[in-house]
């Protein structure tokens, strides 16, 4: 796949080390970090110096060459628990692993294909959104006279920093925007670690998509104004009924667009899709520090009383008959009117 001057590869291999963008310093600082032992990379996924489903996935896939190369097969496990939300971590630490047999040259291709699929899968998922977004909105057949340039609404960052590279969400925005039919992205700001305002904010400056970084609590009311033509999120895991688990906030979100009759699109390559978890229920949410919440980015200590504890869940989850549709690369299915995500495969989930 050809680069361009706007490709962002978040995680590759690299002279024996697991190379990745430390998304922590951004948007100030484009430094990548060598992580050379599991323990290093299990510490960079958990502090989300890497962080977003599907790069979690090459994350874990590169992981386990790592364990590997170093001798340290016993660390497989922690990493792949790292974080429990993301089913692509495990995922991808599993299809290293059933690898191992074969050696390090085979489990570090596996990675390898890891990554690429996710390229392919984000650009196939990113058509398919956008085509599947200009119909709904228009009620018109694709390829019918021009439509208007549309206001979008995203919230946490599923772009290229959170995938293999191009994004999920954001690929589809970018979709848009090539077509020339993105008026204005609203970027929640993706409290409590600022994913909107950082990192989706710098990926759209770069690629000159305008932008408007919003608080997470003015969503609902941009939305429900009429000020947003279509919301789209990416996910960390979508369970066989279609309740989809995404960074927190992106319930609110889904609620506020059914109220206003808004779709509500989730981008998601089919590595994110769990048939094996039934419904959001059975979900593993993650909950994190509560330092994270009862303080505030780059205010050192903490802005709540210090009586006051925290309750800092990352992610939550939307129940189906909000999800006006899944874009995958496999095709999109209309899960708010009871489309079954198996249906991708040719089956029923
Ligand atoms: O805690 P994070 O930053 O890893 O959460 C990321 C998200 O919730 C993303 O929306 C999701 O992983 C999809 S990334 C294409």
């Amino acid at each position: 796949m050809a680069a361009d001057d706007t490709d962002i590869r978040p995680v590759t291999w690299q002279d024996g080390a697991v190379r990745i963008i430390d998304q922590t310093a951004l948007p100030g600082r484009l430094t990548y970090l060598e992580l050379r032992t599991v323990a290093e990379l299990i510490g960079a996924i958990q502090r989300l110096a890497v962080r977003g489903a599907p790069a979690l996935g090459v994350a874990g896939a590169y992981g386990v060459a790592l364990a590997l190369l170093t001798d340290d097969r016993a660390s497989i496990p922690a990493l792949r628990a790292a974080r429990p939300t993301a089913v692509n971590l495990a995922a991808g630490v599993d299809r290293a692993s059933a690898r191992i047999a074969d050696g390090f040259e085979a489990v570090l291709a596996e990675a390898h294909a890891v990554l690429d699929e996710d390229l392919r899968a984000n650009r196939r998922l990113s058509e398919l959104g956008a085509d599947w977004l200009l119909r709904r909105r228009s009620g018109r057949a694709e390829g019918d006279a021009e439509p208007r340039p549309l206001r979008l609404l995203t919230h946490c960052n599923a772009g290229a920093l959170a995938t293999a590279g191009w994004g999920t969400a954001l690929g589809v925005v970018r979709e848009l925007h090539a077509r020339g039919l993105v008026e204005v992205v609203y970027v929640d700001e993706t409290r409590p670690l600022l994913q909107g305002s950082r990192l989706t904010a710098w990926e759209l400056a770069r690629l000159g998509i305008p932008h408007l970084v919003q608080a997470d609590g003015a969503a609902a009311g941009t939305i429900v104004s009429g000020s947003v033509d279509a919301a789209i999120v990416g996910a960390d895991r979508i369970a066989a009924n279609g309740d989809t688990a995404n960074k927190v906030g992106t319930l609110g979100v889904a609620l506020a667009c059914a109220h206003a009759d808004v779709p509500f699109l989730v981008a998601a390559p089919t590595s994110t899709v769990d048939l094996s978890t039934a419904s959001g229920a059975d979900i593993h949410v993650e909950l994190r520090d509560e330092a994270e919440v009862l303080g505030w980015s780059g205010m050192a200590g903490q802005v709540a009383p210090p009586e006051s504890r925290g309750h800092n869940p990352a992610f939550d989850v939307t129940p189906a008959g909000l999800v006006s549709a899944l874009t995958t690369e496999r095709g999109v299915v209309e899960i708010g009117r009871g489309e079954l995500p198996g249906t991708l495969w040719g089956t029923r989930g």
